[in-house]
């Protein structure tokens, strides 16, 4: 199947590699045109020769307003709207509660929590001035289950959760859609760093289907909450986690 994407503009977060990449090139394989933020050029301009015009890389930093506002205004210039955000970048600290320093807990609410606040805050006007638009927000399931050692993500991602459904409500009468993904243990440089370098095989183990999931196993979720197919569906959640969280 392709083309659920056609004639839409979407941004995604944190697209330079891990789920974010992956997204970014199943989106511009049905047809949206994707403008994705991160920290690495490199990267980023491996991924635009790859897709051909399908997708722009821009140097986005998620907790900084400036960099949000310039990559909206990039945006309008060249495509005139914005039909989609896939606010995707995040990352966490790994520690027990009495040692997680200020800086620790400032940056990963930073990223996590206002890095998506700030996403959706310079979208809603230009996808309400295009009649509306559909926002998706990744979280985790340390934003709805108990996990050790992740207070500061956990506070964060449970906050994006419900950010969503507030700003979805508000939205709902406008055409805006908002809704969440929650990933389970995924092969990612976040999962190969987590529990000091045992995180593939510790995700798999408390995993049911018995392995991590794939990058681009993330993706289908995605396409469905921007395309069109998912036209009713806004405040509630997608869980891509081979059962992790049953
Ligand atoms: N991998 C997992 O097991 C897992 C599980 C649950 C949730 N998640 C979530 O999935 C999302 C994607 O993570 P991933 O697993 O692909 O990891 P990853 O580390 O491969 O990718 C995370 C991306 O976020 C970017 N990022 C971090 N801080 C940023 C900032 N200040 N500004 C801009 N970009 C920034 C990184 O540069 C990177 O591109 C994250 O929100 C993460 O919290 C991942």
């Amino acid at each position: 199947m392709a083309g659920r994407l056609e004639n839409k503009v979407v941004l995604l977060s944190g697209g330079t590699r891990g789920m974010g990449e992956a997204q970014v090139r199943m989106m511009a394989a049905e047809g949206a045109q994707v403008i994705f933020g991160g920290r690495d050029g490199g990267a980023g301009s491996a991924i635009e020769a790859a897709l051909g015009g399908r997708a722009t890389y821009v140097r986005l930093d998620v907790t900084k307003s400036d960099d949000w506002k310039a990559v909206v205004a990039h945006a309008m210039d060249r495509f005139g709207r914005i039909d989609g955000l896939v606010n995707n970048a995040g990352f966490g600290v790994t520690r027990p509660l009495a040692e997680i320093s200020d800086e620790e807990w400032a940056d990963v609410i930073a990223v996590n929590q206002t890095g998506v606040f700030l996403g959706m805050r310079e979208v809603v006007g230009p996808m309400l001035a295009s009649g509306g638009g559909s926002i998706v927000n990744v979280a985790s399931p340390a934003g709805v289950k108990a996990h050790g050692n992740l207070v500061a993500y956990s506070a964060a991602k449970a906050a994006v959760i419900g950010m969503s459904r507030a700003a979805a409500k508000e939205l709902a009468g406008q055409g805006i859609r908002v809704n969440v993904f929650i990933p389970g243990y995924f092969a990612t440089r976040l999962l190969m760093e987590s529990s000091k370098g045992q995180g593939l095989e510790r995700g798999a183990q408390v995993t049911p289907m018995g392995r991590v999931g794939q990058p681009e196993e993330s993706a289908g979720a995605i396409v469905y909450l921007l395309s069109d197919e998912s036209s009713f569906v806004t405040g509630t959640q997608i869980t891509a986690d081979g059962g992790y969280t049953a």
